[in-house]
């Protein structure tokens, strides 16, 4: 074995160690609006659900360090967003979305409207503000619950919870409540620029 301690390792090399070793992990691409209605979105694969009952899920904004020279800090636009209007959109990332989700992680200014950027389709919500995208298969409105600010260091972050109040799912994927991952073919984040597929899949019982 190989043994790091993260007291002595910078902070780049940690990082390829958690995105390396966490794997594979689901997208979040995640549509909010700044006080203005200027349309924003960023995928995030720090990410997963926390509780059915409410049904709650998390992502991860990490902090920005806008210039290495002089090492100002800065949060994500999604993050201010949040804080904002207390409002957002998960949308689930597919292969058909992949490289228009890649787009909207480029850093750019916060009057940029996204969707228009990345030439997807916004898609009124019902219950929040922020519209879904149409493309993706499915979509979660979502009230923020609460923000936990762990580091505000640079790399650092904070978790995002939110409350999703309503589920959309493209009618062909669902029947009973369970969505077919063949249909759905959602993609996963793997280590520095490699994604997965999910169509290799294999069933385990439980024990008794
Ligand atoms: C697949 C993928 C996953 C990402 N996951 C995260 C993440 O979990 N946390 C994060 O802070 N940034 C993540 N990023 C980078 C953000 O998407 C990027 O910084 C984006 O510009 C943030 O946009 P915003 O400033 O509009 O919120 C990810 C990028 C990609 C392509």
């Amino acid at each position: 074995m190989r043994t790091f301690d993260s007291a002595r390792e910078s902070v780049q090399n940690i990082y390829k160690l958690m995105i390396g070793a966490i794997v594979p992990r689901p997208i979040a691409f995640v549509s909010s609006l700044d006080e203005r209605g200027v349309r924003n979105l960023a995928p995030f694969s720090y990410f997963t659900a926390v509780s059915a009952d409410p049904p709650v899920v998390l992502f991860c904004p990490s902090v920005r360090r806008d210039d290495p020279q002089r090492g100002l800090v800065a949060h994500k636009d999604t993050l201010l967003n949040v804080i904002a209007t207390r409002e957002f959109v998960i949308n689930v990332v597919t292969e058909a979305i992949v490289e228009r989700m890649n787009l909207t992680s480029a850093q750019v200014p916060p009057e940029v409207d996204e969707f228009e950027l990345a030439g997807l389709t916004p898609l009124p919500s019902e219950l929040v503000k922020p519209p879904r995208v149409a493309e993706s298969p499915v979509q979660m409105e979502c009230r923020l619950r609460q923000i936990i600010e762990v580091s505000d260091r640079p790399a650092g972050g904070s978790i995002v919870l939110g409350e999703v109040l309503r589920f959309h799912v493209r009618e062909d994927l669902v029947e009973n409540f369970r969505i077919d991952p063949e249909k759905l073919a959602a993609i996963g984040r793997m280590g520095g620029p490699t994604y997965v597929r999910t169509h290799d899949r294999f069933d385990l019982k439980r024990p008794e």
